[in-house]
């Protein structure tokens, strides 16, 4: 293998070049139904999986095929890029690089795309190939030329998933989580902003609920579905920053001038920074739905000063629970906890809240949480949730967003190991749903409830119970406890 390191100009030009001897014009395509709104030098347009000609399917297909008919240690082949994600094979310095809860989670994944969409194109011998993407949020179930036919045969099928039924993801997922994400303005902010908040769900829940190898790190990348997932959120990261209103992506040189390797479509090592893979445009492509937004980049990473103000470890003022905190088992069945203010918490809470430019905000954290293994369901997580039967609109006014359980402590640069046992915080921005709740008559200053409602794909008519069946086994061996919820205040 041999190794090289791009220079920015160096890297743009390659890039340009392979633009430019694009023989397939998918944008001038675009503009006639009006539809393209990238920039015209972008030839290489991303589409919906949904609006693919039969030709193009076959070429997505014929690509996939290729790679998966290498051999593992060639660097262009299916199993290997699925392993620069994570694997549980023997380590080799490009496995296991892929980077989630930290900052880096959106522009790593983005060039690792960038590459693989290479590799892909040239294995399927049609220049005008791009990777599609799949929008959950209006198609929820998986896209039929995964599942269909369902058999090894087809390069696109993996058995292994729990939606092959054609089963759908579940609204609070991909229409609530999104927005919830998309209203972010910070890119990241401790454990809050876009980018956690989107990793965590939909991005994380999508994983989780497609189940079997898209459930963990070590094995998501084997299923063709993960790149059309991660197509997806590639493109949501450009709606969010179109979004504008201060959305920016960081620009410390830190973040900027962090070096990636993966492999080109010639197997060769390619070294990255993020400065030059963090722009679609840059890259030479976009979304047919998506303009690209500007190459501008700035903004920082800022986290604030916690102050704990309710805890459900009673009188725990605490950030952290103690270790030996009892935890509170859960199975696939809705759990409720109460939560008590601290002394002087409810004081400081309608301080915070009532302050002009708002510069505080409410987290809610899951403290503790443990999993033996990944579950193939996750939970909604709703405050002061009324026990009677409410309808959706109402139900979103109390819900803080879902659990993710996917690509939790797992360590960039790492073996994964099959027997880990994980645990994690799982922190929401509250502030919007507190400020909304205390407004309400029956907000309690002493004390509210947090609900955890599971949240599984739902099942097409007929295969309900089954599918209860699968997710109450899931939890039995996931054996999902936490410690303590807490309330606090950041500024
Ligand atoms: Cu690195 Cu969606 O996974």
């Amino acid at each position: 293998m041999s190794r090289k390191v791009m220079s920015r100009r160096r890297f743009l030009g390659v890039s340009g070049m392979f633009v430019a001897a694009s023989t397939a014009d998918a944008c001038w395509f675009f503009r006639r139904r009006r539809r393209c709104r990238c920039h015209p030098a972008r030839k290489y347009v991303r589409q919906n999986i949904a609006s693919l000609q039969p030709a193009q399917l076959q070429s997505l297909k014929k690509g996939v095929e290729v790679m998966k008919s290498r051999d593992d240690d060639d660097p262009t082949s299916w199993r290997f890029q699925a392993n620069i994600h994570g694997t549980f094979d023997p380590p080799q310095p490009l496995f296991n690089q892929c980077e989630h809860g930290t900052i880096q989670f959106l522009t790593w994944h983005r060039a690792y795309l960038y590459f693989f969409e290479r590799i892909l194109r040239k294995a399927s011998g049609d220049p005008s190939l791009t990777l599609p993407y799949w929008n959950w949020n209006i198609q929820r179930s998986l896209p039929l030329a995964f599942r269909e036919p369902a058999v090894p045969g087809n390069p696109l099928f993996d058995d292994t998933r729990s939606i092959n039924d054609g089963s759908e993801l579940p609204e609070n997922v991909v229409v609530d989580d999104l927005e919830l994400a998309l209203e972010e303005i910070e890119f990241r902010s401790g454990f809050t902003g876009f980018s956690p908040q989107f990793e965590g769900s939909p991005h994380g829940a999508v994983h989780v609920l497609v189940g079997g190898n898209m459930r963990s790190v070590p094995t998501a990348a084997n299923d063709p579905i993960f790149w059309l997932h991660h197509g997806n959120i590639d493109r949501v990261w450009d709606q969010w920053l179109n979004l504008n209103a201060g959305r920016m992506n960081p620009s410390d040189p830190g973040f900027l001038n962090q070096e990636y390797s993966f492999a080109d479509e010639n197997g060769a090592t390619v070294t990255v920074k993020v400065n030059d893979i963090i722009s679609s445009a840059g890259l030479g492509y976009c979304y047919d739905d998506v303009p690209n937004p500007p190459m501008f980049v700035s903004g920082t990473e800022a986290a604030g000063k916690s102050r704990v103000v309710a805890s459900s470890v009673k009188g725990l003022s605490e950030l952290t629970p103690p270790e030996d905190a009892e935890p509170i088992s859960l199975g696939f069945e809705k759990h409720s906890a109460t939560v008590p203010v601290l002394k002087d918490g409810a004081a400081a809470l309608r301080e915070s809240l009532s302050e002009p430019q708002r510069a505080a905000k409410v987290l809610l954290d899951i403290q503790g949480i443990t999993i033996q293994e990944v579950p193939n369901f996750t939970f909604g997580v709703y405050v002061n949730l009324p026990k009677d039967e409410m309808n959706a609109k109402n139900r979103r006014l109390h819900y803080a967003g879902s659990i993710n359980f996917f690509g939790r402590g797992h360590k960039k640069g790492h073996p994964h190991r099959r027997d880990h046992v994980t645990t994690f915080t799982q922190t929401f921005n509250v502030t919007r749903v507190i400020n909304h709740l205390r407004k309400s008559t029956d907000w309690n200053d002493g004390e509210f409830s947090v609900t955890l409602v599971p949240v599984a794909p739902i099942a097409p008519k007929g295969q309900e119970d089954a599918r209860k069946r699968l997710s109450v086994q899931s939890a039995e061996k996931a054996k999902i406890s936490y410690q303590r919820i807490a309330l606090r205040i950041v500024r």
